[in-house]
């Protein structure tokens, strides 16, 4: 008999649901209630997961309880949000989006992996994989960006950045994608509203990425806190068991949101506790977070007959799988013997923080080539209330970062121009009414070569229950930006926020603006070495940039209506107000180097079902600088029985060139990737025209175009 047959026939009910609970500790708070880890439920087998606990001898000593202290020995799993790192701090996921590069994606996951290991954790609740089309939703900074093609990129490259090839192994965790459904699709970007997203827009936008994570391995998924059309997801049962079990073919463990479960009843979709834990089971949700609602109410749920013993023995046995790859059983402290954290190796992830973080920096706009700054500059004045934060820097899931240095913008440029005058002045706060250092910032300013004004948000004004309606500059900082620009200096504007912020009179006026977001433990480094050119920014943002707030939600990939966006055409789809392009769009972001596309060949203008498009287009570096292009591959449906977006991402390639080089690039997609959702909502391919559409970035003003047929 397998352990787990084995487990399982010994175990009492009391002691299945118990596998079934996790807790939180009290080491760090993620959530309301106040259901905690408790000595006497571990021994008691009562406890089967834990959260938010980290330490090599906190996760001992918990370990311990429950391996040699409880009935059956089963080890906990030990759970915490490894979102961007875990002591070295990675950017945000938006920023690290930027940098459009699997390789960095995976190899900041892996890092995590292993400091979070070393900590005794064995799963993060990561990737968030959530489409973000509308930046007043605060998690939009936890996500991907606005596009499914970006999300599953990256939902491949950090399952196996966390996981690895092996589970069991100490350098690796579990990954967990979340949020599943269509969280991202909150009304009106309020935090944990409901969401009116139809079956189409379900599977092609919302459900691509997290298939993505189920192919490359994930081993857990936790459903929304939000409903979609009624239907809360933690007892969405057509999605849970249809989409995810059956569709996805998705085996492993579905852990619950924080107090989901017991929240059902605020849903009003559950008269007690009873109902709500036997809903949530039904609907295939194996752990439930923090509410006490299986413990409480699957025993009576039982003995009234709502629910099965096969039911509930089918979530233990997903549980003890996951244990089992986790290799606990044999070894439930994975952190013992302590892992040796060498200079080197610090060095060394500090040094990777740096790098992505510095690749995740959008330069967005440099008027006559301010940027990179002089090195030689005598006077800089940093003023604004973001240059001396350290916290704001770290972003919204820090976790044990927070115990780490971490480099504020001030230290990274003082660290950088060891012998230049740099004058610092907060002027304002970064949320309060206070104007009254704004005189003395313009008096040190007036005294600057150049003014650095360090703007935006705190890493509190994103994330989760950070919801705004007003996506500006919070406070009075737009009050300090302008008196810094009526001084007639160069002013280079970097913002620090988690979402797209609505500015277009600083985009108009500032020399130059970076979007800086919150880019960890090395942020003042990376920030440092791009404004001073000691590297070359090629960071593209994930997601079209507002600018006003009245687009949300906003997206490259719109359909064409019957009545087409069109520049002073009255009856099209447009606002009379405001223009209905984006201030950014998908894809921008500057290079010190130019970069141009020319040439532009399908090789295949012609393909069967089982051919691959192929193209060819040679990228040049205009410029006096190497630098990195990023080239993005679009398609568009010409005639569908569906209507198709005027634009669909299907690829990006980057390419390295030298001052004045010029490249070939080839690209290949294959036929079957051209696949859409049906009349039927099955996916298929309908013979026809395309369109492939090359460039920089979504704005269709800098597309290079060519054409093809689909031939069954
Ligand atoms: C968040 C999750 C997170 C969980 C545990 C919840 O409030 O929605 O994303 O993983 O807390 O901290």
């Amino acid at each position: 008999m397998s352990r787990i047959d084995a487990l399982l026939s010994a175990m009492t009910i009391e002691e299945k649901i118990g596998q079934l609970n996790m807790v939180a500790s009290t080491r760090a708070v993620t959530g309301p209630g106040d259901i905690r880890e408790d000595d006497g439920s571990i021994r008691a087998g009562r406890i089967g997961s834990v959260l938010n606990l980290w330490g090599a001898s906190d996760v001992r000593r918990a370990q311990r309880l429950a391996v040699k202290e409880s009935r059956l020995g089963i080890p906990l799993l030990i759970c915490h949000d490894v979102i961007h790192g875990h002591r070295t701090i990675f950017p945000v996921p938006l920023a690290e989006a930027c940098a459009f590069d699997p390789h960095l994606w995976e190899k900041t996951a892996r890092v995590a992996a292993q400091e979070a290991s070393e900590d005794g954790i064995t799963l993060t609740f990561a990737p968030m994989l959530d489409i973000g089309r509308d930046p007043r939703w605060g998690r939009i900074v936890e996500g991907p960006g606005e596009d499914p093609w970006v999300a599953s990129q990256i939902a491949r490259a950090k399952t196996i950045g966390y996981q690895g090839s092996d589970l069991a192994s100490r350098q690796c965790i579990a990954a967990t994608a979340k949020h599943f459904g269509a969280y991202g699709a909150v009304t009106a970007g309020r935090e944990y509203a409901s969401a009116e997203v139809s079956e189409r827009t379900l599977r092609e936008i919302y459900l691509p990425a997290f298939a993505a994570a189920i192919e490359a391995g994930v081993a857990a998924i936790m459903p929304a806190f939000n409903d979609i059309a009624g239907m809360p997801m933690t007892i969405n049962a057509a999605l849970l068991q249809g989409e995810l079990r059956e569709r996805l073919s998705f085996e492993g463990v579905v852990i619950s949101d924080y107090n989901a479960i017991a929240e059902l009843l605020n849903h009003g979709v559950a008269r007690d506790i009873v109902e709500a834990a036997s809903l949530a089971l039904k609907a295939g949700v194996d752990i439930d977070m923090t509410s006490n609602a299986y413990l409480e109410g699957l025993p009576v749920a039982l003995s009234r007959g709502l629910i099965s013993i096969e039911e509930i023995n089918a979530s233990v046995r997903r549980v003890l799988i996951l244990k089992e790859r986790l290799g606990l059983f044999e070894n439930p402290d994975r952190s013992a013997p302590p892992a040796v954290v060498t200079d080197a190796t610090r060095h060394e992830r500090r040094s990777l923080s740096r790098e992505a973080a510095r690749r995740s920096i959008v330069l967005l706009t440099n008027k006559d080539g301010i940027l990179p700054l002089l090195n030689d500059i005598q006077r800089l004045a940093l003023i604004g209330p973001l240059v001396d934060a350290r916290e704001p820097m770290l972003g919204s899931w820090a976790s044990a970062g927070h115990e780490e240095p971490i480099l504020s913008i001030s230290d990274g440029l003082r660290q950088a121009l060891p012998t230049c005058h740099i004058n610092v002045v907060s002027g304002v706060t970064i949320d309060g009414e206070g104007r009254k250092a704004i005189d003395e910032a313009r008096a040190c300013a007036q005294k600057a070569q150049v003014i650095i004004l360090c703007i935006g948000e705190n890493a509190e004004m994103s994330g989760e229950a950070a919801s705004r309606v007003d996506i500006g500059l919070p406070g009075e900082q737009q009050a300090l930006a302008q008196a810094m620009l009526s001084l007639g200096k160069p002013v280079i504007a970097l913002l620090t926020s988690g979402r797209p912020l609505v500015a277009p009179w600083l985009f108009e006026r500032a020399d130059a603006v970076l979007a800086t977001w919150s880019l960890g433990s090395e942020a003042g480094a990376a920030i440092a070495d791009v404004v001073l050119g000691r590297f070359n920014p090629g960071g593209k943002l994930p997601v079209s940039w507002p600018r006003h707030v009245g687009q949300a939600p906003l997206y490259y990939s719109q359909r064409p209506t019957g009545r087409p966006t069109q520049v002073g055409v009255h009856y099209s789809s447009c606002y009379i107000d405001s223009p209905a392009t984006p201030q950014f769009p998908f894809g921008h972001g500057l290079s010190y180097s130019v970069f141009t596309l020319h040439d532009l060949v399908c090789k295949t203008p012609l393909i069967k079902l089982n051919d691959r498009l192929q193209i060819c287009v040679s990228v040049r570096n205009e410029s006096a600088e190497a630098g990195e292009a990023t080239i993005f591959f679009f398609i568009r449906d010409l005639v569908a029985s569906v209507a198709r977006p005027v634009l669909e991402l299907k690829g990006v390639q980057k390419l390295y060139l030298e001052a004045g080089k010029c490249e070939n690039i080839v690209w290949s997609l294959p036929a079957r990737e051209l696949a859409f959702v049906g009349q039927n909502l099955e996916s298929v391919i309908e013979a026809g025209d395309f369109q492939i559409f090359v460039g920089q970035s979504a704005a269709p003003e800098s597309l290079i175009v060519e054409c093809f047929k689909v031939i069954l």
